[in-house]
């Protein structure tokens, strides 16, 4: 009899909306006979708090873009090598979140080396920078990527936002912890869990790619500009922060708290406003190349 494909899901999801959102792509392969499925959860060994104390949370901005790794629980696989790695994370503060960025940088990521992997982030809007990185983790790890899936959350700006702030500063009484997929994004990800079980079955794993459609949410770039930018700022302000305090001190939350002064200018009002300003800006393009 032929060995099982072997498939590892790797993955850290606080809320679980990650781990909705890879359930959707790994219900298909679940009980075939063929296919054998190992899930391991990623685990920081203080795990995070939730629901976020709000001045903590904003606190760690300076850990999450410079990459500053926790301490994760040993990931223990049953297997040395699989066929396919599926690692699935989220982005926080526009950057890998820490619990994946620990996991990538702990001697255990060596499972990835020489093996296919398909990503899945998961995130409110900006994800460009947070992917590169997932795929240069994958590749400084030896790994090959042959699909990657991305799901944004649905809505306005200063709807995804709220949801966002529910999501993760209220208790789990108080809010429904789940965002929204959207009913064209949730048809695609059924569809790419059969694709990646056709895939699997006849062998057509290959970096040429496994989903008949890419995540619809990997077509809107409209955020580059403000995710760079940002970034940017948050790399400036995060380094002078890091320098200065240590992450949970008295003088870390007061840095922090001058921080998201202008934080919530940029993410309040610069944010909602780029959509019109970048409408005008691509309109006086096109006006001056006539
Ligand atoms: C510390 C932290 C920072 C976050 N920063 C961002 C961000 O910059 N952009 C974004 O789209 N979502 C951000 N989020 C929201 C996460 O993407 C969201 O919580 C995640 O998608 C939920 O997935 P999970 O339930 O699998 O943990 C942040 C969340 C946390 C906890």
């Amino acid at each position: 009899m032929r060995q099982p494909k072997k498939v590892l899901v790797l993955y850290y999801s606080q809320t679980e909306k990650t781990k909705d959102v890879i359930d959707y792509i790994i219900d298909p392969l679940r009980d075939k006979d063929d296919i054998s499925i190992e899930e391991v959860l990623i685990e920081p060994v203080n795990p995070f708090p939730f629901p976020w104390p709000k001045v903590y949370f904003f606190s760690i901005f300076p850990e999450c873009v410079y990459e500053v790794p926790v301490e994760i629980k040993e990931p223990v696989f049953k297997e040395n090598k699989y066929d396919l790695i599926v690692i699935g994370g989220q982005v926080w503060f526009l950057s890998l979140s820490i619990p994946l960025v620990s996991f990538f940088m702990h001697k255990k990521s060596k499972i990835i080396n020489n093996t296919k992997v398909i990503t899945i982030l998961n995130c409110r809007k900006m994800w460009i920078h947070t992917q590169k990185r997932m795929e240069e983790f994958i590749s400084l790890a030896g790994g090959t990527l042959v699909d990657k899936v991305l799901i944004t959350a649905q809505g306005e700006q200063m709807q995804t936002l709220t949801a966002t702030k529910d999501n993760l500063f209220k208790s789990n009484g108080d809010c429904d912890k789940k965002w929204e997929v959207s009913p064209t994004a949730l048809k695609q990800l059924k569809q790419q869990g059969k694709d990646l079980l056709d895939a699997l079955q006849s062998n057509k794993l290959s970096e040429e790619g496994v989903f008949t459609t890419k995540s619809t949410a990997f077509n809107n770039t409209d955020f580059d500009h403000p995710e760079m930018v940002a970034r940017k700022k948050f790399l400036q302000i995060g380094g002078v922060i890091k320098r200065l305090s240590k992450s949970k001190s008295y003088f870390r939350y007061f840095l922090t708290i001058i921080f998201l002064f202008f934080f919530f200018i940029m993410v309040f009002i610069g944010l909602p406003l780029w959509p019109l300003v970048k409408r005008l800006k691509d309109k006086k393009k096109s006006g001056t190349a006539v």
